[in-house]
């Protein structure tokens, strides 16, 4: 049977996850859609938690997807003042748990007043060591890689580069999240199988893993269920969801 020791070492180091089914929770409840959205920041604190606990290095959560955009405009505004009401009421929390909170993606387009609170909330957390909690804010995989190649471009059109020296490598120094380990683990909810343009350059090789729960049902729990698969996957022993959820009480 494992110890524990070997539990942690086969942990993921990356976890992404689609947080999908809000408004079907929503709907299921008699209610509207929106209510699946506030109902879903519970489970993003439960899944920080967990994921702290267990020393995870980063989780990338996909808060608002490029796409997203094309939704009714109530929805988008009300989606839009969540951020900022839960960037504003949950960032002393984080930053005294030693967590470092990162946006990422095209926040351009965000208003101001969001904007401005995302670099405070950036600001605040830089200089933690905990777990990496990145939120992907209007972003979407083609829009990573078609950044990094901007980047790339650039040194080519300055002469600094040649454009037949180009490696993966050096594209990978450019897309977001390059100081991270790449995604090891990827989680979606809802029961939808598909990556809908999240992160594509860098869960190349990651486990999937998609569970029938909607986002506002997610919990320690699920967590939990999903790292245990992921273990069991990767090497091939016999660990159990309890060992997991002992290290996730331990200490
Ligand atoms: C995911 O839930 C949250 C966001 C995309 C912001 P959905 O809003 O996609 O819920 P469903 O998929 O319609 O049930
Ligand atoms: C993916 O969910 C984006 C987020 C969870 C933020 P969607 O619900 O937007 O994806 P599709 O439209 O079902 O592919
Ligand atoms: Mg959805």
């Amino acid at each position: 049977m494992p110890n524990s020791q070997i539990v942690t070492d086969s942990l993921p180091k990356h976890i992404a996850i689609i947080m999908d089914g809000n408004g079907r929770w929503a709907k299921s409840q008699g209610k509207p859609r929106v209510f699946g959205h506030k109902k879903g920041v519970d489970a993003v604190r439960k899944t920080i938690r967990a994921a702290a606990k267990l020393h995870i290095p980063a989780i990338t959560l996909f808060a608002f997807s490029s796409e997203n955009w094309r939704r009714p405009e109530e929805e988008v505004g009300v989606l839009m003042e969540l951020f900022i009401t839960v960037l504003s009421s949950e960032v002393k929390k984080l930053h005294k748990n030693n967590l470092k909170l990162q946006v990422i993606g095209d926040t351009t387009r965000f208003n101001d007043k969001l904007q401005k609170k995302i670099s405070e909330a950036e600001q605040l957390t830089a200089g933690n060591t905990g777990t990496v909690i990145n939120i992907a804010a209007n972003y979407g995989g083609k829009w990573d890689i078609v950044q990094a190649t901007q980047k790339l471009a650039n040194l080519v059109e300055n002469g600094e580069l040649r454009s037949s020296d180009i490696t993966e490598d050096m594209l990978g120094r450019f897309v977001t999240m390059s100081d991270l380990p790449d995604v090891d683990l990827m989680i979606r909810t809802s029961g939808e199988c598909r990556i809908s343009n999240f992160m594509l350059w860098q869960m190349a090789y990651a486990e999937m893993y998609f569970t029938e729960q909607y986002w506002p049902e997610f919990d320690e729990d699920s967590f939990a269920e999903a790292i245990t698969w992921y273990v069991n996957r990767e090497r091939r022993f016999g660990c159990t969801g309890e060992q997991v959820k002992a290290l996730m009480e331990a200490d």
